[in-house]
């Protein structure tokens, strides 16, 4: 392989502008990246993976004064990043006001995770970019992590543009580390141990509990889900919110419709903010129209279900 030279740089970072994915090597996985920015490029990404269920994407940031564009760093925060930045650490963070990132990159979350990538071709990326890059590993769903450019290649069968950087160093991904006040926990373990962290940061790292996702919706690792109750039906009841998708009986109840003509790409984009605003209307329940279980459809009918399912 040869390194990028800076023209091919550019003209990644021009793809990634206008919306098109780049796979990029970073010094843990390689990356499928979006401007995290835009919600149509961050959709791609899954379409491209085929993956079928919307998770929260790492967005990947020049330095950590971008990154402080995007979240609220504590003074924890900042010394964590100061200390493991540019590195294989992610860190999770409530987002900041007027951040602009896209809806579906946090899947609907108020917390974004974060990270500084330590390879030359990803900082060159993201600072001819000039964007944020959501990058979740460069594989199609349920395959492995790609630690170098012909796994990619071969992965994707040649349909996305990839800057070779050779074989990834650490080949693992990064450690992710929410911040929760004065205390650091693990998400997930990765390319930097707990240890070391702990050694360096001087306190204890603690490691999440298993099945905290499941058993304490509305807390760290829980994916969003809505206050008022949800449920699948063709029709809304009297008195609940409609989520409504492709041509609809007129209700009148707050109603949002994904997206009237059916288009599940629009649907997919509203999806998050669209819960969001039937859930601040205040109404006790949500019905949400059947949505086809193709394409896009899979991961917006898995969020939906989840949304759905009885919380205890
Ligand atoms: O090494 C890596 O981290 C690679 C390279 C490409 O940088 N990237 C990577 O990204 O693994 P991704 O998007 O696949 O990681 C997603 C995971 C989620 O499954 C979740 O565990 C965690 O990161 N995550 C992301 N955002 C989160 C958030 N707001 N709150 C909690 N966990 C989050
Ligand atoms: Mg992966």
């Amino acid at each position: 392989m040869t390194a990028p030279d800076q023209k091919e740089i550019e003209d990644a970072a021009a793809l990634l502008r206008h919306g098109r994915l780049v796979a990029f090597p970073t010094e843990t996985v390689y990356g499928l990246g979006a401007d995290a920015t835009n919600s149509d490029a961050v959709l791609s990404i899954y379409e491209t993976k085929g993956r079928p269920r919307f998770n929260p994407l790492i967005v990947h940031c020049a330095d950590l004064a971008m990154a402080e564009k995007l979240a609220l760093f504590s003074p924890l925060a900042r010394r964590l990043a100061q200390a493991f930045w540019p590195g294989p650490l992610s860190i999770v963070l409530p987002l900041r006001p007027g951040h602009g990132l896209a809806d579906i990159t946090t899947a609907g979350l108020d917390r974004v995770a974060l990270r500084v990538p330590d390879h030359p071709i990803a900082q060159a990326l993201l600072r001819a970019s000039g964007r944020p890059l959501a990058a979740p590993s460069a594989n199609p769903s349920g395959r492995l992590s790609p630690t170098n450019a012909e796994q990619v290649r071969r992965g994707f069968a040649g349909n996305v543009p990839v800057l070779d950087g050779g074989a990834c160093q650490a080949g693992v991904e990064s450690t992710i580390i929410a911040v929760d006040g004065d205390r650091l926990i693990q998400l997930r373990a990765g390319a930097l141990s707990r240890d070391e962290i702990g050694k360096v940061m001087n306190m204890a790292v603690e490691r999440a509990a298993k099945g905290a996702e499941i058993a304490a919706p509305g807390m760290l690792l829980s994916h969003y889900a809505p206050n008022a109750a949800l449920r699948l039906d063709t029709a809304p009841r009297p008195g609940e919110g409609w989520l409504a998708f492709g041509p609809s009986a007129p209700f009148e109840g707050i109603t949002r419709n994904l997206s009237s003509g059916g288009d599940l790409r629009e649907a997919a984009r509203n999806l998050f903010a669209m819960l969001h605003e039937l859930d601040a209307s205040g109404v006790g329940v949500i019905a949400a129209a059947p949505i086809p279980e193709t394409g896009l459809g899979e991961a917006i009918n898995d969020r939906l279900r989840r949304a759905a399912a009885p919380r205890g």
